[in-house]
């Protein structure tokens, strides 16, 4: 397994892979990688030749209050957990190798960013975007592949790559989760025993939503009020939304129908945990989406 820090040393070794014919595939992290991550690295196994692996913590999609500096980092394990599940390259370049200078040139996404995360951390999304582009064009994939626990990202980056016509195929793996539902995240490690227990809450709340749904209940704000009413009967969960949007272009609906997601981001002290699940409603059918197309 090869270990760049630099661009164009990245850009060389992934030159040589593609003259040998090579597909490339490639899995964007911050690292601290979790089974979550080595799933995602598996399906860009499945799909490409040479599987590269960026770890890491880009500060533009971070907010000033927010836990840049604490973020979880641990480089040897990360590289231990690459190589065993067969990465080729990991490129985990230092942030003055991808910002030598503050970038003047910035993204403006409509629409998509306005609610969930969006709304909560502005300008996330524009560092998401920013740095996305920028590995997209050092790496140059045939297919990258993206978890749809952050669906929000997911759809954001989808769009990115239509509108600026990257040439990568985008592919999403569905959300990983511990025995107990709890969706995997690198800031699972910042729960005490007593949040880690109950955090649970989170996945059966969208489970509850879920058979709601499925039993004809149809009034998002209903749903909404019952996903509230169970995160509350956790001691250790401060709220920061629930909502239900369209697919499509990430806005609030009213009524369910077609393809909805259901996301929530709820705060356990420090950490700042995220889920969600995508169903598709069509009359009385109910669907569930675990991976995008
Ligand atoms: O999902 C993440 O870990 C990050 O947002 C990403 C895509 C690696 C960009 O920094």
């Amino acid at each position: 397994m090869l270990i760049t820090r630099t661009i164009s040393e990245t850009r060389q070794a992934i030159a040589q892979a593609r003259a040998q014919g090579k597909r490339i595939g490639f899995v964007p992290t911050m690292g601290y990688l979790h089974e979550g991550h080595l799933q995602l690295i598996d399906i860009a196994k499945e799909h490409s030749d040479f599987v590269v692996v960026s770890i890491f913590v880009n500060p533009t999609q971070f907010g000033p209050t927010e836990d840049y500096a604490s973020y979880p980092r641990d480089f040897e394990r990360d590289k231990k957990l690459c190589e065993a599940r067969g990465t080729d390259l990991i490129f985990a370049p230092e942030v003055s190798e991808m910002y030598p200078e503050r970038s003047l040139i910035t993204f403006q996404i409509e629409k998509l960013a306005d609610h969930l995360c969006g709304a909560r951390r502005p300008g996330h999304f524009n560092g998401v975007v920013l740095v996305v582009s920028k590995l997209f064009n050092i790496v140059q994939p045939d297919i990258a592949v993206f978890g749809q626990k952050d669906a929000q990202q997911l759809i954001i980056i989808k769009r990115l790559v239509q509108d600026l016509n990257f040439s990568v195929k985008i592919i999403s793996a569905s959300t990983v989760r511990e025995s107990d539902g709890l969706a995997m995240s690198s800031r699972n490690v910042y729960l005490s025993p007593e949040q880690r227990a109950q955090s649970t809450v989170l996945y059966q709340s969208l489970q509850r939503a879920r058979a709601l749904i499925e039993s004809g209940e149809r009034d998002a704000e209903k749903i909404i009020s019952e996903i509230q009413k169970l995160i509350a009967t956790a001691s250790e969960a401060k709220i920061d939304y629930i909502e239900i949007v369209n697919v499509r272009d990430l806005q609030p609906v009213e009524r369910l129908d077609g393809q909805i997601l259901i996301a929530l981001a709820v705060y356990f002290g420090k950490a700042r945990l995220i889920d969600n699940i995508v169903l598709e409603i069509s009359g009385d059918r109910v669907r569930e989406i675990p991976a995008l197309p």
